[in-house]
């Protein structure tokens, strides 16, 4: 069974494969692309997507493209995250963000890159799926499930996903007002929930149709996930330490933030991480059609991993 840490070194090696090459007229561009992508980070949608696949027995050649995929849609939506004109951050991934490297305009393009280079590759996923095999007959299940997963993590990370969240994140820092809970729930299962539930989601359905109820369940389960990793990720802005985290703290208080931790107090806020994360690990625990059971046991670890997580 592979550790975590192997499994972020695993990560790196399959996202590098499908960066581009810094060269041509828009080097600079592409550069900057590449820049926010190796800086680094936890890797964890890669990886989540990865075991879910693992989980329910999708051969690991046809995962690699959607774990590189979610991991650039991540990246560019923290370096649009980081721009001036949003929480306006100058440290991220322990490096200077890539605004602060090549300017607000280069990032933004940037995360435009990888955004669109994130579906470009996934598409790529479905054309190879559809000539993979010798008789086309033979590649329908693969099709189908690489157009679920596409559809899964496209779906996850526009309007109706992080983006929708970002928005009502945004607007609602101008308020001046504590945010309601409505819009707190809106605002945490779409701008960190949605991409995480993506991942979970393409990772199974790139096993195969055997799933039944279990997808339900899975989002289910990134939704209460993404909350708890949200909720940590507002306390480790007030008490974390710089250097552990790559990224500015202090920043929420400074952007006039209300969140969950604000209205809630420290206290109150790191019990709901542990309890929506004991609720997520319950639903990972009631998956019914589950090939690898290691797998299982391995993303319930590693949700308990990150109600501790210091970074
Ligand atoms: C940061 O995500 C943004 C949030 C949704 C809280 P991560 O904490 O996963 O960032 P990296 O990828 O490790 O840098
Ligand atoms: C999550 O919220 C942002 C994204 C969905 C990109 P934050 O703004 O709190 O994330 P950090 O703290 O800058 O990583
Ligand atoms: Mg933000
Ligand atoms: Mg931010
Ligand atoms: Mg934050």
């Amino acid at each position: 069974m592979k550790t975590f840490e192997e499994r972020k070194k695993e990560a790196d090696a399959i996202i590098e494969k499908y960066l581009r090459k810094e060269d041509g007229p828009d080097k600079t561009l592409i550069e900057a692309m590449n820049y926010s992508v190796r800086a680094g980070g936890k890797r964890l949608r890669p990886i989540l997507l990865q075991s879910f696949g693992l989980m329910y027995g999708a051969e690991e050649e046809r995962i690699e493209p959607f774990m590189a995929a979610i991991e650039m849609i991540h990246t560019y939506s923290l370096v649009h995250d980081d721009l001036p004109a949003m929480d306006n951050d100058m440290l991220r991934r322990g490096q200077p963000t890539t605004h602060a490297k090549y300017g607000a305009g280069m990032a933004t393009l940037a995360g435009d890159g990888l955004l669109s280079d994130a579906h470009d590759i996934m598409c790529e996923a479905m054309n190879k799926a559809l000539l993979g095999k010798e008789d086309p007959s033979e590649s329908i299940d693969d099709v189908i499930s690489a157009i679920y997963a596409t559809s899964f993590i496209s779906h996850n990370s526009g309007v109706d996903g992080m983006v929708g969240g970002q928005s009502l994140d945004v607007e609602t820092d101008k308020l001046g007002r504590d945010v309601t809970g409505e819009e707190l729930t809106y605002i945490y299962s779409h701008k960190t929930s949605a991409l995480i539930i993506g991942a979970m989601m393409a990772g199974a359905v790139l096993g195969g149709s055997e799933l039944g109820d279990d997808l339900n369940l899975i989002g289910q389960a990134g939704n209460k996930i993404g909350y708890a990793f949200q909720i940590r990720d507002d306390i480790l802005d007030i008490e974390g330490d710089e250097k552990v985290l790559g990224k500015e703290t202090g920043q929420d208080e400074r952007n006039g933030k209300s969140n969950f931790v604000t209205i809630h107090g420290i206290e109150n806020s790191e019990e709901a991480v542990e309890a929506f994360t004991e609720d997520a690990k319950t639903d990972i625990a009631n998956l019914r059609h589950v090939k690898d059971e290691e797998e299982r046991l391995f993303v319930m670890d590693l949700f308990d991993r990150l109600t501790e997580r210091n970074h």
